[in-house]
């Protein structure tokens, strides 16, 4: 069964929201803070490594209560048994979206099309773990001979961005294999990759669910070319050797010349931006190793069990998704920051775009007609402390408002204690002053006190801080596979519930296709 199609604004709850609005617009976060000391301790919510303080957001008991009713009235709970049960509930295009099965540790059955899908699953997972240590520990070489040191990752989008963001956030982690992405058309970007690699030792995973995105293809075809090229003494059969693939389309995959047992099949009840739990996270397995890439789904799965089993006032994907609801259909906010200070996270922000504004960039409700109400964020973001001495400013100061979200961590990876000291007071620093602000009074008396009285006619108004700036704080014990693989599996809930209050369908992303028809056209002009 599908999801039922409810028209948020329509809701008792709405309405109710409306004129809350109306009321507490203006409110000021301090006095919430005054009026009730224990306001931080009630808004955070804990989940193993993680704690999540929501406390300084614009909203009251009352706000809460009617985001609640609004997430009970959008039917929510039916939403979520159906999303994890299997029902086709990617309607436009007739599947089921089942990216959670690929991290389920139950022994329980998902039934769809009338079959178990997790003797499969599990199948792929024993591929993916035998094939990740033969290549770590050398038994399974290239053409030559020769164990491999180099991973390439051929894909684009959700065979991309997902890989790459966690390889790269789980450096710490990682083995000996370099891992290298090739996603761009644009031949330099393959060029650069090929110029350092050797033949001999590099294998090629080409990751494409359908096996027909031109930009993979094209640059799977690019480097075949140079992988048989004179030069090499190569020959086609050799290419069994050096090359893999991921997808769903054996048949194709089998044309470009790859052997029938370096294919990792996926489903397509797995959405590309929802992918890396399945066999196209290889590279991050062959990255990182499998026992810690295990960890990552275990972390995902964990987040998942919360996310079915949590009451929604304690619900983080929920809590989340309602708070930024919240802005972006009554403040009319356009968009949400993410700042992990973590330099690792550096390809978060990237990873988190594509999974929620391909999934609720949409302006078409369930019913096919046209929504009248704002639906997707804008996502950005980027890591701190670097964002502070580039765009910080404009959330500081400018004239918009960006609820923000601050995630740090209370360990380090390598235990520089003096770094990450300072690098904590940062992030606590800024969602501080995002928090408070710097009234009138008090930059003249701070101007007054280092000695700049006569400056303070000319510059006080430039130097106020207006404050009452919404945030998120993420603070989690420490950088772990097992911990990253929560952290994402929260955002994809989110992600969800907002697509099911706004009443539009999360799993597809036709929006795509006409540039691609339109690049076709110019190709063959
Ligand atoms: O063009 C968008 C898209 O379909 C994404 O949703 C997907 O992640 C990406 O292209 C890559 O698709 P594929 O894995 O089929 O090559």
């Amino acid at each position: 069964m599908s999801l039922k199609n409810i028209n948020p604004t329509k809701t008792n709850s709405w309405d109710k929201l409306e004129s809350h609005f109306k009321k507490i617009k203006d409110l000021e976060m301090k006095s919430l803070f005054q009026k009730d000391h224990s306001r931080k301790e009630k808004l955070t919510l804990n989940f193993d490594d993680f704690s999540i303080d929501y406390s300084k957001n614009r909203i009251t008991d009352e706000t809460l209560k009617y985001l609640l009713e609004l997430a009970n009235e959008s039917e929510l709970k039916d939403a979520i048994d159906k999303y994890f049960n299997g029902d086709i509930i990617n309607v436009t295009e007739n599947r089921a979206v089942l990216h959670t099965a690929l991290r389920n540790q139950d022994s329980n059955t998902i039934i769809v099309g009338g079959s178990d899908i997790m003797p499969e699953i599990n199948q792929t997972l024993l591929k993916i773990e035998n094939f990740t240590n033969e290549v770590v520990d050398g038994k399974f070489k290239g053409y030559s001979n020769k164990a491999f040191t180099d991973i390439v990752n051929i894909g684009i989008g959700g065979s991309d961005l997902g890989p790459r963001m966690v390889v790269e956030s789980l450096k710490y982690y990682k083995n000996h294999l370099n891992t290298h992405f090739v996603s761009n058309i644009d031949g330099d970007h393959v060029s650069e990759i090929l110029k350092t690699l050797n033949p001999e030792t590099t294998l090629f995973v080409i990751v494409s669910k359908t096996f027909t995105t031109q930009e993979t293809l094209t640059n799977a075809e690019t480097i075949k070319k140079w992988f048989l090229s004179p030069e090499f003494d190569t020959s086609e059969k050799d290419i069994a050797s050096n090359f893999v693939a991921v997808s769903t389309n054996i048949e194709k995959v089998k044309s470009f010349g790859i052997a029938e047992d370096n294919i990792f099949t996926m489903w397509n009840w797995v959405g590309g931006r929802y992918s890396l739990w399945s066999a196209v996270g290889l590279t991050i397995s062959l990255s990182i190793g499998y026992k810690n890439f295990k960890s990552f789904l275990k972390g995902a799965f964990d987040m998942d069990e919360h996310f079915k089993y949590t009451s929604f006032d304690k619900n983080i994907p929920v809590v989340l998704a309602l708070i930024s609801i919240w802005y972006n259909n009554f403040f009319n906010t356009e968009s949400e920051v993410v700042i992990p200070y973590s330099q690792y996270l550096e390809k978060l922000a990237p990873f988190l775009q594509q999974l929620s504004m391909e999934s609720n960039g949409k302006s078409v409700d369930r019913n096919g007609k046209k929504v009248s109400y704002q639906t997707g964020n804008i996502i950005w973001g980027n890591t701190g402390s670097n964002v502070q001495h580039a765009f910080m400013q404009l959330v500081h100061q400018g004239t918009k408002l960006i609820p923000v979200d601050f995630i740090g961590f209370e360990e380090s990876l390598y235990g520089n204690m003096d770094h990450h000291q300072k690098l904590m007071a940062n992030f606590y620093a800024q969602s501080e002053a995002l928090f408070s602000g710097k009234t009138e009074e008090e930059v003249h008396l701070n101007m007054k006190f280092q000695g700049d009285a006569n400056k303070i006619n000319h510059l006080l108004p430039f130097k106020v801080f207006e404050g009452n700036k919404p945030s998120n704080t993420f603070l989690i014990k420490k950088l772990t596979p097992k911990n990253l693989g929560a952290l994402i599996a929260m955002y994809e809930h989110k992600t969800f519930v907002q697509g099911v209050v706004w009443n539009i369908y999360s799993f597809d992303q036709f929006g795509v296709e006409l540039g691609k028809e339109l690049a076709n056209q110019f190709l063959t002009k």
